[in-house]
């Protein structure tokens, strides 16, 4: 029986309960994928807390769960680029990859290459995307300096890297345990806090061409000062972002840009995604856990099948 992870109010993690549920159907343009893993995502607590909701009870039972790897299992009406048996990774069609099977979008998949595991490459659809998007609107380019807020999380560790291989000089926040992390993959760390601009003007003397605030933790003022004007600060994750006059990036674009740049990155070592930390699909609630109280190394991955 298939199996997935649902829950039926808005609530903490205890709401998350392991259900039976019908085999998915894919309907037009859709692929049925049998899930092997499943990457972890603020956005998934933050669903599931009800902060999209306005207010409103939940109507009916909700997965979770925004990307996945897996083998196609079955192909909806029109679905010419898949067939059963591929082994591929990309983006949930409904938010609800946490489960035995799921659908997602023909478009909203890429095929996986043998040389990345299935739980490597569960973890890579969502930062990859949103910090190639975030590095594209920002505008930076080779020869600039970038400020990277949260660098040693899954969307700026993946921005550090991909910035660094542009020829970009990255100074990434993070917490102390998280410095030679953040040297090992080519940032100038810094840390949050008091003083902050101090610590940022020293480590960038040449000054900060852009900022990638991907904490969301009221860094937005000082962003401001360090890059010279809101135009050159970008948030994925700050909520207050208009007040400050800074563009909220939220709109995802497609996976295949994203992935031309940073699968030959990923092959040569140029890019690495840590896995902070694997849980099975029945201890979901856990690894959601483990994700809204942060600090991070990396992705939390849910192993669903060998
Ligand atoms: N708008 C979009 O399209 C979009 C897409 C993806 C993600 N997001 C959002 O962007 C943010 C980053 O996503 P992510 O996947 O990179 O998150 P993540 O992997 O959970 O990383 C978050 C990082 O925040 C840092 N952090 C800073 N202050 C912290 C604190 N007080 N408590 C806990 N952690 C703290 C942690 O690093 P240290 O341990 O070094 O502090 C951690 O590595 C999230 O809010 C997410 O919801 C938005």
């Amino acid at each position: 029986m298939p199996k997935a992870i649902r829950f039926s109010e808005y609530g903490d993690a205890d709401t998350l309960r392991l259900t039976d549920v019908p085999l998915p159907e894919p309907g037009p343009g859709q692929v049925r994928v049998r899930v092997k893993a499943v990457g972890v995502n603020g956005i998934d607590w933050k669903i599931r807390k009800g902060f999209f909701g306005d207010g409103e009870p939940l109507r009916s039972p909700m997965g979770t769960g925004s990307e996945l790897s897996g083998v196609v299992d079955a192909v909806g009406p029109g679905v010419t680029a898949w067939r059963a048996g591929q082994p591929v990774f990309g983006r949930s069609a409904h938010r609800s990859a946490a489960a035995t099977h799921d659908l997602a979008a023909e478009d909203d998949l890429i095929a996986k290459p043998d040389w990345l595991t299935f739980e490597q490459a569960a973890a890579l659809p969502i930062a990859v995307e949103t910090a190639h998007r975030a590095l594209r609107e920002l505008g930076v380019s080779a020869g600039q300096t970038l400020l990277v807020h949260a660098a040693a999380g899954g969307v700026g560790l993946t921005a550090t890297q991909l910035a660094a291989a542009r020829g970009i000089t990255v100074i990434g926040t993070a917490s102390d345990r998280n410095h030679p992390f953040l040297r090992k993959i080519g940032a100038t760390p810094v840390a949050y806090g008091d003083g902050l601009v101090e610590r940022v003007r020293a480590a960038a003397p040449q000054g900060v061409d852009a900022v990638l605030d991907a904490s969301g933790r009221g860094v937005l003022p000082d962003s401001i000062a360090l890059a010279g004007g809101p135009d050159h600060v970008l948030t994925i994750a700050d909520v207050t972002a208009a007040e400050h006059g800074v563009r909220f990036s939220a709109t995802p674009g497609p996976l295949t840009a994203a992935f031309e740049e940073v699968l030959p990155l990923l092959r040569e070592g140029g890019l690495h995604m840590p896995v902070d930390s694997v849980y099975p699909l029945d201890r979901t609630a856990d690894a959601q856990r483990h994700s809204e109280n942060g600090h991070l190394q990396g992705k939390i991955i849910i192993k669903v099948e060998d």
